[in-house]
């Protein structure tokens, strides 16, 4: 369908030409002497309308109410210039083949559904327009991701999604382990299981890919992850998921201010590409989902962003006379109220980089700052969402990183190999990642993170 109605002029210059397109009923009008059935097959947002006549071939099976709503069809007929107000061309068909029936019981025939109703759906929401949609910019923010490393010299490379570290120190790690050996007693209604150790230690779903990707920043000097990513915080919010994918930059020979200007050039340049590139999608997304989001992200995509410190963002709060659930003071981790007043509120909706925070808020890995009380740290905030990015400049000097190991009472020992990268050739590097599920949040105006992922998996659910 995207084929014949993508072009400029949504289709005439595809009329008097034969086309089959198969996809799935949407819906099905039938009047006294021609029936109307809407068929979409995921390649736009689009349905081309089929309009069947009595002469068609296999249209008894409409007559006899085989073809419903949520089926099958191949449809085979000539492309003319449609007498209504929706669509420029429509096809008149001159054969109809019914490929799979649909039961009566199709949950996806009531329009509007809502998106809770639609999460408990999950094998068959993506028929509908807002997830058709939501799939086809996740994708198309998947491909100018790496388009946009690939043009840039980057090279991507898989960290590996077990691991035994703790990138983020945050102990949200998932464990692995085996099922085997599992005893079964013939007469106990009990199955005991034990668990294997498989690895020889600890192993565990990777919180980020990070110290991975440094190892490669070290000898290829500008490297990129793309890949899920897992972590077991307890918060069930409409930004945060249990699996979700990160991109994470690394750049070498780099400080702070090359990652800043990385991360901004990487978020125009992927806005940029969905506002030219999936106009049908944004404009439902306009029009459905979060009214005026394309000149916001055309706004994104052209303007500067904001940068200001951890402190002045702290004085900035202080100043403020709106009232918080969290209150605010110098060394307190932003919350995302903060975060959304900062972009929203004092910045108008402009996305906004808060570098420069206190150390004990933020990973051992980042570099201390002159002061020796913050580490070159950033975060990027956007509207709505607050934290899009995290960032920073890595520490590189030995010295500084085994003392902070020790600081934080982590053993030192299961960090050789990545103390081995400052022991030979070290040098200043930075890196940061994106929460692409934040990012598909952003760029469509869905208010839920849940909605951006196909099998969204969250504390209680990983169905499907
Ligand atoms: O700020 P974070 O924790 O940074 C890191 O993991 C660094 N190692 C990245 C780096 O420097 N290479 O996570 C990065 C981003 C956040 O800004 C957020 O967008 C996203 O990952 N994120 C989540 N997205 C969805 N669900 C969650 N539970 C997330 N946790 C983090
Ligand atoms: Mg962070």
């Amino acid at each position: 369908i995207a084929d014949v109605k993508g072009g400029p002029n949504e289709g005439l210059d595809r009329v008097g030409q034969t086309v089959v397109v198969m996809g799935w009923v949407r819906t099905l009008r039938l009047q006294s002497s021609v029936t109307f059935m809407e068929v979409n097959d995921g390649s736009c947002l689009s349905n081309m309308q089929c309009v069947l006549n009595p002469e068609a071939e296999g249209y008894d099976q409409v007559d006899s109410g085989s073809i419903v709503t949520g089926a099958s069809v191949c449809v085979q007929g000539t492309i003319v210039e449609s007498q209504g107000s929706k669509q420029k061309v429509e096809l008149k068909v001159n054969k109809i083949v019914l490929v799979g029936q649909s039961d009566p019981s199709y949950p996806m025939q009531k329009k509007r559904a809502t998106r809770e109703f639609l999460r408990t759906k999950a094998h068959l929401r993506p028929r509908t327009n807002t997830f058709s949609a939501v799939a086809r910019v996740r994708n198309a923010l998947a491909y100018a991701t790496h388009k946009f490393f690939q043009e840039n010299g980057f090279v991507w490379v898989s960290s590996p999604i077990i691991t035994a570290s703790d990138c983020e120190g945050a102990g949200e790690q998932f464990c692995v382990t085996t099922l085997s050996n599992e005893c079964y007693y013939a007469s106990a209604v009990m199955t005991i299981i034990l668990f294997q150790d498989f690895f020889g230690k600890p192993a565990f779903l990777t919180v980020s890919g990070q110290l991975n990707a440094e190892t490669y920043a070290t000898a290829l000097s500008d490297v990129y992850t793309f890949g899920p990513t897992f972590r077991a915080e307890n918060s069930n919010t409409s930004r945060h998921l249990a699996e979700f994918w990160m991109i994470e930059p690394e750049l070498a020979f780099a400080d702070l201010n090359d990652d800043m200007a990385c991360a901004t050039a990487y978020l125009q340049y992927v806005v940029r590409h969905i506002l030219e590139n999936c106009k049908e999608d944004m404009e439902f997304f306009n029009t459905w989902i979060e009214k005026g989001i394309i000149d916001r992200l055309t706004d994104v995509a052209e303007k500067e962003f904001v940068q200001l410190t951890y402190t002045d963002a702290v004085e900035l709060l202080l100043k403020t006379n709106k009232k918080f659930e969290f209150p605010v003071a110098w060394g307190c981790d932003l919350q995302s109220e903060h975060e959304r007043y900062i972009t929203e509120e004092a910045f108008g909706g402009c996305p906004v980089i808060i570098r420069d925070y206190p150390k004990e808020i933020k990973a051992f890995y980042m570099r201390q700052n002159d002061d020796g009380k913050t580490v070159a740290a950033m975060d990027l905030l956007v509207p709505r969402i607050g934290e899009l990015v995290g960032g920073s400049q890595r520490e590189e000097r030995l010295g500084y990183l085994e003392y902070r190991l020790e600081e934080l009472k982590l053993n030192k020992e299961s960090y050789w190999w990545y103390l081995d990268l400052r022991r030979y050739g070290s040098v200043p590097h930075a890196g940061f990642g994106v929460g692409f599920e934040r990012l598909v949040q952003f760029a469509t105006g869905l208010e839920n993170i849940r909605d951006t992922i196909p099998f969204p998996r969250s504390p209680g659910s990983a169905e499907f």
